[in-house]
């Protein structure tokens, strides 16, 4: 009989279908009334070299500031409001150090997937950065890595190989697991549309020992077409909802 694992509930920029992302209210609420088993977050470098917690590397849509993150120190960002673009109880969020998300994921005893942001502004020395923050925490085990920018990934594996690293993409690949391991990567991480176009997908990675990790699934089409496919996490705006359903399934 094949036993199917059960797949981790990873809750997207935090519990960001109800709260403003990547803040400490959406990470704590992931936990509280998502029971999430982790959070994929986005990292990025403040102008003096500090990992920040945020998407998008300009600070207009989710802050009320405005010009680059890369353009501030980080004293500057500190001082931001993130939270009220979702809404005027939100005001008072403000980003957060890696390090201080850090310390949320080994005080709840969960895992962290950390997107290093290296795709549209290229950071240097972001994997070092972050590489270092992660084992100064001793944060090892708790986190893995995921990018766009494969060779980012790299890096890091050659900085140091025991850090788990994934590819991200967004549309269907050819061979993609075979193109992890070639380059010596832990996981791919396609977004759910190429499960749905590629059912093999799943099977063909974990028999080259290659974990899935898929985001952003949101709908129950998404998160079930994941659980069929014996995934290894599910990243989800809805941790609550992906946790009901992973729940019912036994
Ligand atoms: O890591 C999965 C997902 O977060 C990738 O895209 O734009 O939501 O960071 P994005
Ligand atoms: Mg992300």
């Amino acid at each position: 009989m094949i036993t199917m694992v059960k797949p981790l509930n990873i809750a997207h920029r935090g519990f960001s279908g109800k709260y403003p992302e990547n803040t400490r209210r959406a990470f704590l609420a992931a936990i509280d009334e998502g029971g999430c088993d982790g959070f994929e977050s986005d990292v990025h470098l403040s102008a003096d070299g500090e990992p920040v917690i945020i998407h998008d590397a300009a600070l207009e849509r989710t802050s009320n500031g405005a010009g680059m993150v890369g353009g501030c120190p980080f004293s500057t960002l500190r001082e931001l409001d993130i939270g009220s673009w979702k809404g005027p109880e939100f005001a008072g969020e403000r980003i957060l150090h890696l390090e201080e998300l850090l310390e949320i994921v080994l005080d709840h005893h969960i895992v962290l997937n950390l997107e290093i942001k290296n795709y549209e502004v290229f950071y240097r020395g972001i994997e070092e950065k972050v590489i270092g923050c992660i084992k100064a925490l001793g944060a090892e085990k708790a986190v893995f890595l995921s990018s766009f920018n494969h060779i980012s990934m790299k890096k890091c594996k050659e900085i140091d190989r025991t850090i788990r690293t994934g590819l991200l993409y967004e549309y269907p690949l050819l061979d993609a697991a075979a193109y992890a391991r070639r380059h010596g990567m832990d996981a791919i991480h396609p977004q759910v549309s190429c499960l749905a176009y590629s059912p093999k997908l799943t099977g063909a990675a974990h028999k080259q020992g290659i974990a899935v990790n898929v985001w952003t699934a949101n709908t129950e089409e998404e998160m079930r077409l994941c659980i069929e496919q014996g995934v290894d996490s599910i990243i989800s705006n809805y941790p609550d909802k992906l946790g009901e359903l992973l729940a019912s399934q036994g």
